[in-house]
């Protein structure tokens, strides 16, 4: 399904899908990772995934989008089972947003959105060239479309990143850490780019330090601790009344 309609002020709105995971196990060779993770991520919504560091957060969504296989379980794309869909094709339904952000450096901002587009979409380069130039133009970054990676700040660079994603149309977006390799200046425009998408009905799961964007933004704050979701629910139920020993003593060393 397109995940995406157009509007007059040149801005997507999206049509973002649904993720469900059932019993969700994860391991690295024989040690287990994740066990029996279950969430549900309505469409258009933002679920932030918060805990310690080793908790398991990176392992889920690689889970997700199938960097790493899970071990047993479910994910489901709109009612669909993701395991069973092509990686390369799943890839293209759920967009992955890194800490670095991965850019190919000899490329300008502009050919690191639009290469995706022509390799894996298949569109004509005209054609990918326009698309992408709209979405460097949404993240406030047409005037810089020329430019390569390193003449880019951080946090614009990210954008690139973000805009990439974008271009492919996912239905739903994931972030890792997204802001936790930019100087503190610049993670405001992220973390207010990464708002709108959800305002425009992306269906979002994001891993985050960014407790004020998690308590602002989320639909659904979820917690893990060792490789378990220990508590999901609301923002303000969850940082407001934690009720496991282990979220209150994570939100006393973070807030
Ligand atoms: N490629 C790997 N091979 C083996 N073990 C790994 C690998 N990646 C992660 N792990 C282990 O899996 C566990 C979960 O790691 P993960 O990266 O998912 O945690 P995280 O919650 O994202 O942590 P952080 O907040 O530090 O990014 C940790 O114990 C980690 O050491
Ligand atoms: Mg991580």
């Amino acid at each position: 399904m397109s995940s995406t309609t157009s509007t007059s002020a040149d801005q997507l709105t999206f049509r973002g899908s649904s993720l469900q995971l059932k019993n969700l196990c994860m391991a690295y060779g024989d040690v287990p990772v994740l066990r029996n993770v279950s969430l549900e991520i309505a469409p258009g919504t933002t679920t932030c995934i918060i805990g310690p560091s080793g908790s398991g957060k990176s392992t889920l969504l690689r889970g997700i989008n199938r960097l790493h296989e899970p071990s047993s379980g479910d994910v489901l794309l709109d009612g669909e089972d993701a395991l069973r869909v092509r990686p390369d094709v799943l890839r293209r339904r759920i967009g992955m947003v890194f800490q670095h952000f991965n850019l190919f450096p000899d490329h300008t901002a502009l050919e690191n959105v639009a290469l995706a587009l022509w390799k894996v979409k298949g569109m004509s380069k005209s054609e990918a060239t326009e698309r992408a130039r709209r979405r460097l133009t949404e993240v406030g970054l047409g005037e810089r479309a020329d430019h390569r990676p390193r003449d880019l700040s951080g946090g614009q660079q990210q954008r690139v990143a973000i805009a990439r994603a974008l271009a492919m149309e996912p239905e739903v977006m994931l972030f890792d850490e997204a802001t936790s390799a930019l100087d503190p200046e610049l993670v405001k425009g992220v973390l207010t780019l990464m708002a709108g998408l959800c305002e425009r009905g992306m269906t979002m799961a994001v891993v985050t330090h960014e407790m004020g964007f998690a308590r602002r933004v989320a639909d659904q704050v979820v917690f893990m601790d060792e490789g378990e979701v220990v508590e999901a629910g609301r923002p303000e139920d969850l940082f407001d009344n934690p009720r496991s020993a282990r979220l209150q003593r994570f939100l006393s060393e973070v807030l």
